[in-house]
């Protein structure tokens, strides 16, 4: 379904019957703060991730498919620092800061914009943890962890992002750059020189945790580039769909 995005933020009815890859752009033109709730009682939220819509990039709902899986936590819960790499503002690192009861969390994203809302979001929760901005880990300088995640750009032709715009019905510049920053690795240059550094950044106990779009990026792509890690675990997931249509490719450093 093709709609035009609309210059003002659109009204949940004007939502309905998208896609939520669909959605989530539409939603990216939201101008205003808000918040996304990693510890929740009736009344309170015990635990805000503080953000802006056009740096969501689809965090809470792999949080509900993967990450606040009773498979996903019982398997990492030796892990005590972690990395969240293309972490926008954090909603991965921080949800797995509190429930896999970490020391610290860095983040790494290229885009330094986000910098602001994750700063506030460890100052308001008194979260050990430090933000960088970097092109995958180039300037990475904190020590090394046990656990890196990420939910990273998965098309890799200009032709797949094209695609994508289209069937959004993108068509403002602003919102086309916005989505190409979230979405395009563009000759697979972001995943490749992330898997070259990534084994020196882990501990000996450490692994790290691709999730990736099915159709876009086959592991195999990720498995061929990378030289090491020991051992590997791969799980399909169906997100929102009535096939497999994400997976999380896990390789142990030792
Ligand atoms: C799909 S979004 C994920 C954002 C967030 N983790 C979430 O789950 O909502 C991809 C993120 O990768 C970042 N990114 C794109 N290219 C990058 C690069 N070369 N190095 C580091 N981060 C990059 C984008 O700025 C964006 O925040």
């Amino acid at each position: 379904m093709i709609r035009r995005l609309k210059t003002r933020p659109p009204d949940h009815s004007e939502l309905a019957g998208l896609s939520y890859i669909q959605s989530l752009e539409h939603k990216r033109t939201y101008k205003y703060e808000k918040v996304y709730c990693v510890d929740k009682s009736p009344l309170d939220c015990n635990f805000p991730v503080f953000f802006y819509g056009k740096h969501n990039g689809g965090g809470p709902l792999f949080i509900d498919y993967i990450f606040s899986k009773k498979e996903f936590l019982e398997e990492h819960k030796d892990c005590k620092t972690a990395l969240e790499v293309c972490s926008g503002p954090g909603f991965i690192g921080f949800y797995l800061y509190k429930y896999l009861n970490l020391d610290f969390i860095n983040f790494v994203d290229i885009n330094g914009e986000v910098e602001q809302s994750v700063n506030k979001t460890i100052q308001h929760n008194n979260v050990n943890g430090k933000f960088f901005t970097s092109d995958a880990l180039d300037d990475y300088t904190g020590d090394k962890v046990d656990l890196i995640v990420m939910n990273p750009p998965f098309f890799t032709t200009e032709e797949e992002f094209n695609k994508h715009i289209e069937i959004c019905g993108i068509d403002n510049k602003e919102s086309i750059e916005r989505s190409r920053l979230i979405t395009l690795d563009k000759n697979f240059e972001f995943h490749s020189k992330l898997i070259d550094k990534c084994l020196d950044i882990l501990t000996d106990n450490g692994r790290i945790v691709f999730l990736e779009v099915i159709n876009n990026i086959e592991p195999s792509k990720i498995i061929n580039k990378l030289k090491g890690g020991k051992r590997m675990t791969n799980r399909q997931f169906k997100v929102e769909s009535q096939i497999p249509n994400y997976y999380t490719l896990t390789i142990y450093k030792m």
